[in-house]
């Protein structure tokens, strides 16, 4: 975001048709809306606020088939086969960036490494060799090793070969423009807000415009029509980002990441003055939990002690959902429909997963079926598979539903808020959720989350309200930072409540 112009597309103003209408302008709505155009498909992005600037504008940014440990995964749930289609159809899209960055000269700083899966603790190296094992099945040129280019030892590591790290705007904007230019059109600033699935479809903007088109893509991180109750089968979470530079003869060299202490991954960037900018992210948490400027220090004093000397310059937030399943929901949205495809549960890996999503369903429009197609198939549903997460989960979000709603208020009274501090409130038997700024100033709004109902909670480390059922962020102002949620928190009036 810092090192890229702001965009300033147009909001839409008037009634429109198209062949396929785009909500959503991360990496997955930018990607399916350009191989859309590719196919010679007219095409309509919506954005409720800027392209590339919501999650895929906070991203890390590898762009690896190494997902942690999934191949393991996908292989005892789904079968090697299936662990065969996940690597092949996450190989092809990190080649499809490559190619189409050399095929339209785009500077986005791609550079070619490894990805390492690694364990400190002898304790993870069955895992790491269970893995090795998988993704070597699965094709892909995987090997165990205990030399990283990590500045601390490892037990063990899983390598796998020919990986990247790019510069994810730097590559969307180019293919904004590049869809643009040829007759695409891209709308910021307007968020849809209905969805009437008939043939053809509408989707209606927030100002109240229409939208016409044959087909529609909800590609808008969590979907904002929820049609395919993906909601019930996802887990949303919270990660956090500390950047700083580090001299170029100790990059790394690498994509790395661990499960063990809440999540470590590295990888470092060009930057300035012939230095590298080191990238170290971790200490996830459920939305809406507290103690988040602890997590901030934990993972500061992680980077600093592992890499001394690291000046901390640029920290950040990002926010994942995850499948029941771990395998991401891309394709037609539920079973009724051959006209409303959605991409999602992309589980932290949105950056291959984004580019083949936009591949996947480009395909699926126009008529063809890419041999993953069933993989990734949002319709699926195993009980076998995802019965226990998905059980958890609402256990979860129905102890948040219940629970939040007769536990006391954070405070009894307004008064009890300090300077940029938030809390829930009791005002007039109403649960409101009240900001004070620096200079005293009180912004109230309703803490029931404007999804289904469960009761916000203050993030102190990023002024935000945050819903822990299933993710969705609010401005103090009651603003929609993130969905599902698709409405502001009403404005409350403390002095008359
Ligand atoms: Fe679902 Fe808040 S995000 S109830």
């Amino acid at each position: 975001m810092d090192t890229t112009a702001a965009t300033s597309y147009p909001a839409l103003t008037g009634d429109i048709e198209t062949d396929v209408v785009v909500v959503g302008g991360g990496i997955a709505g930018l990607c399916t809306a350009w191989e859309l155009t590719e196919a010679g498909q007219r095409v309509v992005l919506v954005e409720a606020d800027r392209i590339a600037a919501g999650v895929t504008g906070y991203t890390t940014a590898k762009l690896s088939v190494l997902h942690t440990l999934i191949y393991a995964r996908v292989r005892d749930s789904f079968g090697p086969e299936a662990a065969r289609l996940y690597g092949e159809s996450q190989q092809q899209a990190v080649e499809r960036v490559a190619a189409v960055a050399s095929r339209l000269d785009i500077d986005c700083e791609l550079e070619r490494v490894p990805a390492y899966t690694y364990s400190e603790s002898p304790d993870g190296l069955d895992a790491i060799r269970d893995e090795v094992a998988a993704a070597t099945e699965a094709g892909l040129a995987a090997s165990l090793v205990t030399e990283t280019g990590l500045p601390f030892p490892v037990a063990g590591a899983i390598r796998v070969e020919n990986q990247a790290q790019f510069h994810p705007r730097k590559y969307l904007l180019a293919l904004a423009e590049d869809l643009a230019a040829r007759g695409g059109q891209i709308f910021e600033r307007t968020r849809a807000t209905g969805l009437d699935e008939g043939d053809p479809c509408t989707v209606t903007t927030e100002a109240g415009h229409t939208i016409t088109a044959r087909q529609v893509v909800i590609a808008t991180h969590y979907p904002v029509f929820d049609r395919g109750l993906l909601f019930a089968r996802m887990e949303p979470r919270r990660e956090l980002v500390v950047a700083g530079p580090i001299p170029a003869e100790l990059d790394p060299q690498g994509v790395f990441i661990t499960t063990e202490h809440n999540t470590r991954s590295v990888r470092t960037a060009p930057y300035r003055d012939g230095q590298r900018l080191l990238i170290v992210t971790g200490e996830h948490f459920t939305p809406g939990t507290d103690g988040v400027v602890e997590h901030w220090e934990k993972l500061t004093a992680w980077a600093q002690d592992r890499f001394p000397g690291t000046p901390i310059e640029y920290r950040w937030a990002t926010q994942d959902n995850t499948s029941a399943d771990k395998v991401p929901f891309i394709g037609r949205f539920h079973p009724g429909t051959s006209r409303v495809y959605v991409a999602t549960g992309f589980g932290g890996w949105g950056m291959s997963t984004g580019v083949l999503a936009g591949q996947l369903l480009a395909a699926l429009i126009t008529g063809t079926e890419p041999p993953w197609t069933r993989l990734y198939d949002p319709r699926r549903l195993n009980l076998a598979r995802e019965a226990g997460s998905m059980l958890k989960l609402q256990a979860k979000v129905a102890g948040h539903f219940v629970g939040d709603r007769l536990r006391p208020s954070h405070v009894d009274s307004v008064d009890d808020i300090g300077p940029d501090a938030g809390a829930v409130v009791r005002i007039g038997g109403r649960h409101c959720a009240v900001y004070r700024d620096d200079a005293g100033g009180l912004h109230a709004v309703s803490a029931r989350c404007t999804h289904l109902g469960c009761i916000v909670h203050f993030n102190d480390a990023e002024t935000a309200w945050e819903c822990p059922c299933h993710g969705s962020r609010f401005g103090i102002d009651g603003s929609v930072i993130q969905g599902p949620a698709n409405t502001p928190l009403s404005q409350v009036d403390v002095a008359r409540s």
